[in-house]
């Protein structure tokens, strides 16, 4: 069981590189079903949320394979996975639904849970695929699609990342067109977009709320480096304004960060465009009000990470979470760190100006970790950090490793099993 060692680490210094991003490379790769032809894939970060994306690839029937971190996948002849464990534990799991539908017809797939964040149900998936034509049961934990699609319009009620990325990929290969309106915007999303119309996709409107695919016959390999992860680089942006750090984010998209950037300069972080990515100096000061939205919005993966940053500021912040419906479960792990932190209902009060002294804090998923760590930075003496899951592993590549190149005194162990 991993668990991290984490001593009080103050103004971090030196430069780090960003990896790709674990939300781009995963609907990538489910898009690699889409085609017969070879995907060839660049800098793949090492995290096992890829490993499990390769994993059910290969139990679709693709050949995916791992050289250094090149990733190639072939998919000659695919089906539905077979029952496995990870289509349960895996939220991306949901990401083949719409590539093996417009690949062959249908697709059987275990329903992926819900998991500590919230139900994360897939009814806007459902609904916009049966607006393509798709017959789509639910029953018993499994979802059962098949149909010949063909272009539609589609609404999504609410612009869901993983639904607007499951109907584009649907609609590459759908006789047709398919507009796909109040679709989410993330940089991922046109990502996704940028890598189908290398395979040859014709797609309109990618990273705006409106989405325009006109479907081809088929779709050719490609080659493709996704974009750096906007993310993990937040979440090293908020280790060095937590630390008064002086650091370069080599490689970070800061056109993909403007409204974290925007809150951490409002609370007093110098963040300067830079040549070769983002560069931050000073600490975070002013306290701070966040409501995390969809894209451009502040991004609901940044709220745990910039909360350990308010509990340093000087005041009352406030936070607002409108996209999940249980993402405060890191607030109990940072008050056990000395955090004075109040929750009622989707809003957080963070009393900042307590200091932080070490302790023994638990994830509870993968952003409450990120977060528990870089409080642990701030906490005098030690913290030990329990990630049971292996949060942290599945969503950042070696964050520890990048934290303790900057100075962090922060080392990973592995605890004897429980
Ligand atoms: C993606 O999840 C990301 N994951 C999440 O990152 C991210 O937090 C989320 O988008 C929002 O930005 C990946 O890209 C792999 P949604 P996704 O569909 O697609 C509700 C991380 O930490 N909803 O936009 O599942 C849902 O319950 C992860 O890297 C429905 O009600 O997010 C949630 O409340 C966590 N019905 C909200 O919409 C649906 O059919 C946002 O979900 C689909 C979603």
């Amino acid at each position: 069981m991993p668990q991290y060692q984490i001593a009080y680490s103050p103004r971090l210094s030196g430069e780090v590189a960003v990896s790709t991003a674990k939300n781009a490379v995963l609907p990538i790769l489910a898009a690699a079903l889409l085609t017969q032809e070879e995907i060839l894939l660049h800098q793949m970060p090492r995290l096992t949320d890829v490993d499990h994306m390769l994993d059910l690839l290969r139990a679709c029937g693709a050949d995916a394979v791992k050289e250094g971190r090149d990733v190639r996948v072939r998919s000659v002849a695919v089906g539905s996975p077979r029952e496995s464990a990870l289509l349960r534990t895996m939220r991306a799991s949901v990401l083949v639904l719409g590539p093996l539908l417009a690949r062959t017809g249908e697709c059987v797939l275990s329903m992926p849970g819900g998991c500590a964040i919230g139900q994360r149900p897939i009814d806007l998936h459902v609904k916009g695929l049966q607006k393509l034509g798709a017959k789509v049961e639910q029953e018993g934990g499994v979802v059962r699609a098949a149909g010949a699609l063909r272009g539609a319009n589609v609404y999504l009620d609410f612009p869901s990342v993983g639904a607007t990325e499951n109907l584009i990929m649907a609609a590459t290969l759908t006789r047709g067109v398919t507009r796909i309106e109040n679709a989410a915007k993330e940089p991922e999303i046109a990502d996704l977009c940028h890598f189908l119309t290398a395979m040859g996709a014709r797609i309109a409107g990618a990273g705006t709320a409106n989405i325009i695919v006109e479907g081809v016959e088929s779709l050719h390999g490609a080659e493709y480096t996704p974009i750096p992860d906007r993310i993990e680089a937040g979440t090293l942006a908020c280790a060095a304004a937590l630390t008064e750090g002086s650091v370069l984010l080599e490689g970070a998209r800061t056109d993909h960060m403007r409204a974290l950037l925007f809150k951490l300069s409002e609370s007093g972080v110098i963040c300067q465009e830079d040549a070769r990515g983002l560069r931050l100096r000073g600490k975070a000061r002013h306290p701070m009000e966040a409501r995390t939205l969809s894209y451009p919005g502040f991004p609901t993966d940044m709220q745990a990470p910039l909360m350990a940053v308010a509990t340093q500021t000087h005041g009352l912040s406030v936070f607002l979470e409108t996209i999940f419906e249980n993402r405060y479960m890191h607030v109990v792990e940072l008050k056990r760190l000395g955090a004075q932190i109040r929750v009622e209902g989707q809003l957080a009060l963070i009393q900042g100006g307590h200091g932080l002294s070490g302790a023994h804090v638990t994830a509870t998923d993968l952003r409450a970790a990120a977060a528990l760590m870089l409080a642990g930075l701030a906490a005098q003496g030690q913290t030990l950090l329990s990630d049971p899951a292996g949060h942290l592993m599945r969503g950042y590549e070696g964050l520890e490793e990048k934290l303790s190149a900057l100075g962090a005194d922060v080392k990973k162990t592995e605890a004897p099993p429980a």
